[in-house]
């Protein structure tokens, strides 16, 4: 018999405890949640015509990359396509998207394309094809005007098909020269239906976690591979046309798997990310750069005395979050959109930077922050060791900073998960609190690619969660890494969510940190088994809270063994009411994965529960997470 002792809170739960981080990897951002499907539409990959190919016969010169670098040093190149008397079928240009294009049958496409024309008489006719060759959905564009100034012009069109990996062809028609830049499509059922918005599918997923916060953007790219490749936030704002890309610090040079036409393009900026944190009802949390390069790769850091334009960006961050509209980044957040403030409460600074290195750079943002800012919080980061020497240090040196929170991150065995489910039971309960920022069991081994998000290591996780519950205290935020993964563009596995072009599916994993988020709690309760904490003996991971809003009791144990189980749980002081729901993901099969054709194979299943003489009997399926939810 479990005893819970639902009148004797031991800690209250974060309102923001259990959330989500977000990082563009894996075509995370393009190519995935940002709902572009032209790749390379402003012609600034390493290779101008990445992406594109050339359709139909041209002369010397009838399209070429022009660079415009001395007066647009964000967006230099463009297309010049010089038309002489061509006819549809012609001369063209195709785009293939991001590993195609994703079509739904019956959905209204918007393309547009910023252009210029000295000679007018150019005709673009657009078609969307199918892997048969088959035209399935088409448009026409008649840029008008003539002369020097960059215009845009839009047109839809409705596609007549399904397709995951359609391109779209441009066929010029005509005579004429004209510029051509930002030639983009975007589906019309984008999340909210905002124009150049987000994959509705995939933000819905984060929705229905109801996740506490959101990280972002990172993540390894935070720091760059070198500095000049750090992500800054500042050229990720405004038109997007005139947000400089740069190359993904998960490009094939530097990732385990290749992807040489992986660019971070920006159009999910500091602006989209607040935005979505809001629409989620998540706490933003942006990390910056500290002003060290990522330190698996290279030792490039700043120097201390000229730190100064990296902590400006920090300053300057906090006001466009939050500033009025009279503040300088505070009116640019109203110019773009949004006059309220974001509500930014915290701030991260450096992702797995460590040494003295890190606390020194850390202590010079920390004064200038607290200066000015002294109620944002910092959280700092404790690198990549779980433990160690490189951790123990720094561990003590961000405590004697009294830093608010410490990120530390954990991708380990499975086993790792379930022995170290006890980790913060005897973690200081003063002073700087935790953070587990990213943290994911591995099938395989650390960075292997034949790491599989199964439910072994699912299960694992859940357990671990049940010690990080249980110190609510001690560790006040949570987070799986990474969140998400295309299936035929990723870098990293496992990953919370996989996508294809048109479809998206939770893993187990995300279903396990589903169930924490949905079911948090206001305070924890201890709950016991032969009068100890129940972590670990005969398989069992259990943790409980109350919640003093709806006066529930939310139980949650982990059976870790082949064996199904007869459990009841026993609460002192309190009358349970009469019925109650235990929700149970489960499988025999520690191999079981789900897909995209199986997109539910591991998924929770809610059934009734009742009480008996005073207690709450549950069965529990061999190798089970479950939730007991039950009024007092
Ligand atoms: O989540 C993948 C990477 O793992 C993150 O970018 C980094 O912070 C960690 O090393």
């Amino acid at each position: 018999t479990f005893k819970i002792k639902p009148n004797q809170h031991t800690a209250t739960v974060s309102p923001n405890m259990w959330g989500v981080f977000f990082e563009d990897i894996n075509m995370g951002a393009d190519g995935g949640i940002y709902a572009e499907l032209i790749k390379n539409r402003s012609f600034e990959f390493y290779k101008p015509l990445m992406g594109w190919t050339v359709l139909g016969k041209k002369e010397e010169g009838d399209l070429l990359v022009l660079n415009r670098e001395a007066t647009n040093s964000a967006n230099p190149r463009f297309l010049r396509a010089k038309v002489n008397n061509k006819r549809k079928g012609d001369m063209g240009i195709a785009n293939e998207g991001f590993r195609g294009m994703g079509i739904k049958s019956g959905l209204r496409y918007d393309f547009s394309v910023m252009y210029r024309q000295a000679n007018p008489g150019v005709k673009m006719h657009l078609e969307l094809i199918n892997s048969k060759n088959e035209v399935i959905g088409r448009g026409e564009i008649s840029p008008s005007g003539a002369g020097d100034e960059w215009k845009k012009q839009s047109v839809s069109f409705n596609a007549t098909a399904t397709e995951p990996k359609a391109k779209l062809n441009i066929w010029f028609e005509g005579s004429g020269v004209v510029d051509l830049d930002m030639i983009s499509l975007f589906p019309s059922d984008t999340w909210k239906g905002r124009p150049g918005g987000m994959r509705a599918d995939m933000i819905q997923l984060l929705a229905d976690m109801k996740p506490g916060f959101i990280r972002f953007p990172g993540g390894c790219i935070v720091e760059g591979h070198d500095l000049s490749l750090r992500y800054q936030w500042k050229k990720t704002i405004g038109p997007v046309e005139e947000r400089e890309l740069i190359v993904n610090r998960w490009n094939s040079e530097f990732a385990h798997r290749p992807t040489p036409d992986y660019f971070q393009t920006f159009g999910l900026g500091f602006f989209e990310y607040f935005q979505i944190a809001e629409d989620i009802g998540a706490e933003p949390l942006p990390i910056l750069n500290c002003g060290m390069a990522c330190q698996f790769n290279t030792a490039e850091v700043v120097p201390l005395d000229q730190l100064e334009p990296y902590i400006q960006d920090a300053l300057d961050l906090i006001e466009f979050a939050n500033g009025d509209a009279n503040s300088k980044w505070g009116k640019v957040r109203a110019e773009m959109g949004h006059p309220k403030s974001f509500n930014l409460k915290m701030l991260g600074v450096g992702n797995e930077n460590w040494g003295p290195q890190y606390v020194e750079r850390l202590q010079v943002f920390q004064k200038a922050i607290k200066a000015k800012y002294p109620n944002i919080e910092i959280i700092a980061s404790s690198g990549t060791d779980p433990s160690g020497d490189r951790f123990d240090y720094l561990n003590a040196e961000l405590r004697k900073m009294k830093v608010e929170v410490i990120d530390e991150h954990f991708y380990r065995r499975p086993e790792w998960f379930l022995e170290n489910a006890a980790r913060y039971d005897n973690y200081p309960r003063t002073g700087s609190k935790v953070f587990a920022g990213e943290y994911a069991a591995q099938s395989d081994k650390t960075v292997s690619v034949n790491n599989k998000n199964n439910w072994q290591t699912a299960i694992a996780e859940a357990a671990f969660l049940t010690g990080l519950e249980r110190n609510a205290d001690v560790v006040v935020m949570a987070s799986y890494a990474p969140l998400f993964a295309h299936v035929d563009g990723w870098q990293w596995t496992p990953d919370m969510i996989w996508v294809d072009n048109l479809r998206s599916y939770g893993t187990p994993n995300y279903h396990v940190q589903k169930l924490y988020s949905t079911n948090k709690g206001t305070n924890v309760v201890p709950i016991l088994l032969d009068n100890k904490t129940v972590s670990g003996q005969d398989g069992y991971y259990a943790s409980a809270t109350v919640d003093k809003n709806t006066k529930e009791l939310i139980i949650k144990v982990v059976n870790n063994s082949d064996k199904s189980r007869n459990a009841d749980f026993e609460a002192e002081g309190i009358r349970f009411g009469s019925k109650g729901t235990v929700t149970s993901v489960a499988s025999g099969d520690l191999e079981a994965v789900n897909s995209l054709d199986k997109p539910a194979e591991i998924s929770p299943k809610q059934t009734p529960v009742s009480v008996k003489n005073k207690k709450v009997e549950v069965r529990l399926a061999p190798y089970s997470f479950n939730v007991i939810r039950i009024k007092m």
